[in-house]
Order: structure tokens, then sequence, then C-alpha cells
């Protein structure tokens, strides 16, 4: 019959408790200095620690000589921040990024009225810190009588909106249940599972260890409430000791034990081997569990004897090596770096550029705490348990297989131009590095037979690219090389050949579209209808009279405009900009008519007349033979550019829109007017004549 011994996996320093004895290690290298409490339960660890200078004090009172304090893991509460700002003590904050994620969710929903229930050891400093943040009520339950009797007697502050959660070490079992029983009696209520997830995973596999084992040995520090935690969940499969280190377990004790599982095992006939477990709390040094293991292998005399057993206890824990691909827990982010957790002894870093193949992106853009990622170890530093980390690279593997996929199916991905390059530039898609050929980018480089282009000018040109986002079409990818080429042309030519096909499927004479100026003749102006150009000429882009649709339009201007005619085969649209609502004919037919004397400008002289406006939008020729009495060979001699005359209509042709003025008829119908005048007044004086010559004849009789 043989002794098997195993160490779980989880068993050990968590991530915080790892992250505040580094933080331990450095100030003791720097001077030394105080914790506010033991920074972890574990006497061993506080013996190494005061060795180095490092103490536990346990009010800010002990601080005398201005050195350094550092607040452990479990965090504080707010009073005691306030209390080291006033006192201006200098401190390093080591608490765990997961108990200040608590911290933060109770400081925001207490402040928004929010009652706080937790559950937890009311005694244990995370909690007290965890009070520490609330504004409002709060309520600790440690058990299931506490949060029965909770409901019942404290039906005011159950049923106000309140929020629910865990100590970070609490036993999720334990959670299980309470959760059912708020659920049922508090109908306004957020929960927040904050049990910690290293937590977890060690309670998990030491209950699975525990129930394949005949012995389990649980080590850590009797004040630890985790460990005593797992030496709860440990004996109720098998025999369970509890113990701070190798030198507190006895010989005898063990021994005996060991004597009663072969007996049993002779009992029953079992053929197999005894198995013996160790677990060990967050806060148990590494040095302390390889002790433990060294002892129990020595005293079982097993043929590990010979064994280097630092080298078997290692084995025993999840190894990594460089280009290992592993799951990581993000469990805090700053400017420079995301910390995770591998679920390995070691502090994982991802550097910001290690984070994204993204250019600007800060780590807070591309993880938040809590999220599960997947990455590629770079670099192991055993001696100070670092590992380096890289998620751009494992994203950029994947990024390769959807390009790839892309190239194969000609589908269309997006990505952010991070870089002008020789020859072309570089577009980030996918977290992938993707080569897109100058040719390629879309940037207009002269027309063919142009001299070649000045590298510095293109260079240029490519500049206005940059971080921009653009669509693209993979054209090649070379996955041994990782290099993959792209098109941006190729992508703008399919969307655009899309938009083609829709608007000629779409369009009709009338239709309107509001359309960009692309480009501007002397003629009239060109219009992107979306994908394709639609000329408007310059007599319909207004009612009135322009030399130069400059004059009203420019290039980039959004101009509403309607379909006059088109052509699919010659793929030509003209269009329409005058607004029929506008229409100066319209008006002018409203209120002028032939006979009508009016006052008009002359706006030009031509050899044959010169044209007048009547109304804007409306003018007038007052023809050569129409502007005076006299015979005019020259135009110039009577009218000038801006006079102000007054002319008769003559005509008006309502079809082509031409109106005939007339001076000459104004002149000739006042002269008519004063010679008739002149004629009455001869007349009478012919009567007169007449009269006195009869008058005369008379008495002559
Ligand atoms: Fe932090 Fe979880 Fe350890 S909350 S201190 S990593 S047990």
């Amino acid at each position: 019959m043989g002794i098997n011994i195993t160490v779980a996996k989880t068993a050990g320093f968590c991530f915080g408790v790892r992250r505040a004895m580094e933080q331990a290690e450095k100030l003791a290298e720097n001077g030394g200095g105080y914790t506010l409490g033991q920074l972890i339960h574990n006497p061993f660890a506080i013996k190494a620690l005061e060795d180095k200078g490092i103490f536990a004090i346990e009010s800010l009172d002990g601080i005398k000589d201005g050195k350094t304090l550092i607040i452990r893991s479990h965090g504080v509460g707010q009073a005691v921040y306030d209390e080291l700002n006033r006192r201006n003590i200098p401190f390093i904050d080591a608490t765990c990024p997961k108990v200040v994620k608590i911290h933060k969710i109770v400081e925001e929903e207490s402040a928004r009225g929010a009652n706080v229930l937790i559950a937890g050891d009311p005694s244990h400093p995370e909690i007290k810190g965890i009070v520490g943040h609330c504004q409002g009520e709060v309520r600790v339950i440690n058990s299931l009588s506490d949060i029965e009797n909770l409901v019942k007697t404290e039906k005011s502050f159950v049923q106000n909106s309140l929020i629910f959660l865990s100590q970070t070490t609490g036993k999720l079992s334990k959670w299980i249940e309470y959760k059912k029983i708020v659920k049922k009696h508090c109908t306004n209520i957020k929960i927040f599972d904050t049990i910690c997830r290293a937590t977890t995973c060690r309670q998990t596999e030491a209950e699975e260890l525990a129930s394949k084992s005949d012995l389990m040995i649980v080590v850590g520090g009797r004040e630890s409430s985790n460990t005593a935690k797992l030496a709860e969940i440990c004996g109720r499969y098998c025999r369970t000791f509890f113990t701070e280190s190798a030198e507190a377990l006895t010989l005898a004790e063990i021994k005996a034990v060991l004597s009663d599982l072969e007996a049993e095992k002779g009992k029953l006939k079992e053929e197999s081997d005894i198995n013996i477990g160790i677990t060990a709390g967050a806060s148990t040094p590494i040095g302390i569990i390889k002790e433990v293991h060294r002892y129990m292998s020595e005293i079982t005399k097993t043929d590990e004897m010979d064994i280097d057993f630092m080298a078997e206890v290692d084995k025993t824990f999840k190894r990594v090596y460089i280009g290992n691909r592993v799951k990581a827990y993000v469990v805090a982010v700053n400017n420079t770096e995301a910390i995770v957790d591998i679920g390995t002894k070691h502090s994982g870093y991802i550097p910001a550029d290690e984070l994204t193949a993204t250019p600007g992106l800060l780590p807070k853009d591309v993880v938040k705490v809590g999220d599960e990622i997947e990455c590629l170890v770079t670099k192991i530093d055993d001696q100070n348990g670092i590992v380096n980390l890289s998620k751009k690279r494992v994203d950029a593997a994947a990024g390769l297989e959807k390009l790839s996929d892309a190239c194969n199916n000609n589908t269309t991905v997006t990505g952010v131009v991070s870089a002008v390059v020789k020859g072309g530039v570089i577009v980030t898609c996918e977290g992938t590095r993707v080569f897109v050929p100058a040719s390629h980018t879309g940037v207009s480089r002269g027309k063919r037979g142009d001299q070649p282009e000045n590298p510095e000018e293109l260079a240029k040109k490519l500049d206005t690219l940059l971080k921009k986002e653009v669509n693209l079409k993979i054209i090649e990818v070379s996955e041994g090389r990782g290099k993959v080429v792209g098109s941006i042309k190729n992508a703008v030519k399919e969307e655009s050949d899309a938009l083609k096909e829709k608007f000629w499927s779409e369009i009709e004479v009338g239709k309107k579209y509001v359309g960009e100026v692309k480009s501007m003749e002397s003629y009239g102006v060109f219009v992107d209808l979306g994908g394709v150009d639609g000329m408007v000429h310059s007599s319909e882009l207004t009612w009135n009279r322009i030399k130069h649709p400059k004059e009203i339009v420019s290039v980039g201007d959004k101009l509403e405009v309607y379909v006059k005619s088109y052509d699919p085969e010659k793929k030509r649209v003209s269009l329409g900009a005058k607004n029929p609502d506008d229409n100066p004919w319209t008006k002018f037919l409203a209120e002028f008519a032939v006979g009508d004397v009016v006052k008009v400008q002359v706006v030009s002289v031509t050899p044959f007349g010169a044209f007048a406006q009547i109304i804007p939008g409306v003018d007038g020729l007052i023809h050569i033979s129409q502007i005076s009495l006299d015979r005019v060979t020259n135009v110039a001699q009577y009218l000038t550019v801006g006079q102000v005359v007054e002319a008769k209509i003559t005509e008006v042709d309502q079809e082509k829109n031409r109106v005939s003025l007339s001076i000459k008829e104004l002149l000739e119908q006042q002269t008519g007017d004063s010679d008739s005048d002149e004629e009455e007044e001869t007349s009478a004086e012919e009567e007169a004549i007449e009269e006195e010559a009869a008058e005369e004849s008379a008495s002559e009789e």
C-alpha cells in the first residue's frame, strides 16, 4: 500500500496578498516602514517582515519617525485615508483591486440612498474597511440565522433600495443560501457577486482534493479566515489537520492517523493507496507549503525521500512557459499596464503596448477589471514571481485567421490607419498589421503618364489617412510570414459600384436628391448624388441671370436638386436646382401685361439692342429699332448699363419666356397725345376764325 501526496494548485498567496507582499519587500529595501494591522494573517510571514524592518501597528499613532505606511490588501475605511492625509503620513495603498472595486460599489450605491447589506465576519478588517466606505444604513450578516432574523425584524431596512455583497473570501455555498433568502424577501435589491475568484477556485479545488483524499493538511495562520474556511470544507470529506507550519504538525498524531487509515483499508480489503492532500490559505507563503510537503513526505517514508522536494512541489503547481497561451483575469488597470491573475504563483503584467495593436489607446480603453482574456506568455521571471504577457499577439493570431477568411470570401474588413511606411500605409485590423501599398490606398497619384511622384509628396498625401478608420479588402495573406496585404481602393470601388447600381435602379425624372457639389465649370456644376455625378447647367441653378456658377455655389456645398432627365446608357444625369415656387415668370405674368409701361434697368447692351430687368429674373429686350424716335445705329449712344428708363411692354412670348420692350412706342404715344391737343386747339382757332369770318360776312350783308 503506497502513500500519495498531492498539493493543491491553488494553495498559497493569492494575487492581492502577493502584490501587498511585493510592495512591502520594496519598502523594506527603501528603509522599512509600517503596516496598518498585520499585512497577512500568517505569523511566519509577519516575523520575516519584521526582520526586514516592516512592523505592524494597530493605530496611526504608532508612526513616530515619518516612515511610510502600507495599507494592507484588506483595505481600510475612508476615515483612515482622511486621517493619513490630515497628518501628512506617506502611505502605499496595497488594498487588493478587487476590494477597491467593492469600496466603489458601496460608495456609489449608498450615495444614491441604497442600504448596504454585507455577508461576512463583522470583525474582519476587510468588512470594517467596506463599512467605512458606506454613507448610509449598513448591516453585516454572518450566518443564516442572522439573515433570517434581519428580514423578519428590520422590514424597513430590507424593503428600502438595497444592495447585497459578500466578503471576498466568503464561502460560496453559504453565499448562495443567503442570496436565496434575500431574493425572497427583498424586492428592491441589487446583488453583487463579490466573492473573489481566487477564493472560489481555492475552495472548489480543496473540496475536490479532499473528496479524493484520506487525509488533508490545511496550511495557514490561525487568524486567516479563508484558511479556516478551507479547513472546514476539507473536514467534511476526510480527516483534516489545520496547521500554521510543518513544525506545528505532531508526528505522533499523523502516524496514528496513518496507521488507522491502513487498518481501515485492510479491514475493507481495499488495495488502494493512502492519499494525502495539502492545501493552503491565500496568506500562506510558498516556503511554508514546501516545508509541510517535505515533512509529510519524510514521515510517510515514500520513495520521494531521495528526490529534490522543492522541485517536486514546484511540479504540483501550475507551470507556465514562454509561448503558452493562458487565460488571464484582469485585476487592475493603470495607465501603463494591465495587471492580471493567471492562476499561478506569478504576478502577471501586460504592458500597454502589448495590450492592443491599435495605436493611441490606453489600457483602460482595451480591458477593464473583471475581464477574462487570453494572453501569450512572453517572459517569465521566476526569481521575482513575474510573468509578462501579450494580449496583442493572441489577438493578432486570431485576427490573422479572420483576415484569411476575409481574403478567401472577398469580404470587407475595417481597420485604422496606424502608420505611414515606405510605399504605403499600415492598417491595424483585427489586431493585425495589414500593409496597403500606396497604389491601393485610394490617394490621388496624378494622371497616368505624369511624372513619377516625389516620395515626399506621396508621404504627405498618405499622412492624411493617419488615424482614419477605413474599409479594406484583403488581397493577400501569407500565414507563414504573418504578412497581410490589403486594398482600400478595392473596398471603395466595391462600395461605389453598389451605390451606383442602387442609384440607377431607383432614379426617375423629378426625383429629388441632396448632393455635394464635386466640381464646377463655367457652364454648370457637377453634383455627387451618392456614387453618381449629375450636372446642373448654370441656367438651371437659379432663376436669376448669372455669369458663373461660383456666384451662387462653391465646391463642397450641399445642393438640393431634382432629376430633369437621365440616360442610363451614357450614365448621364441632367439636374435642375431651381425651385418652381420661386419662378419669376409666374410672378411677372400675374402682375404685368402687354401695353403696360414699366420702369426697367438696363442690364446689358448689345449691337441689336439692350436687355433691361423688369423684375429680378425677368429681362426684356429693347430692340435697337425701339430705342428712340430717331434712327439708332449705336445702342450705346442711347443706353448704358445701370440706366433706368421707362418702356412699354409690347410683346410677351410665354413659351420662350421673352418680353419685348419699346421706348419708341412710348415716345410715339406721348408725341401723339400732344399732337391731338394741338389739333384740338387748331380746330377751336379755326372755328373762332370761321365764326369771326361768318360774323364779318353777315355784317357786310
Ligand atoms: Fe484580493 Fe482575492 Fe486575495 S480579493 S486579497 S485576490 S483573495
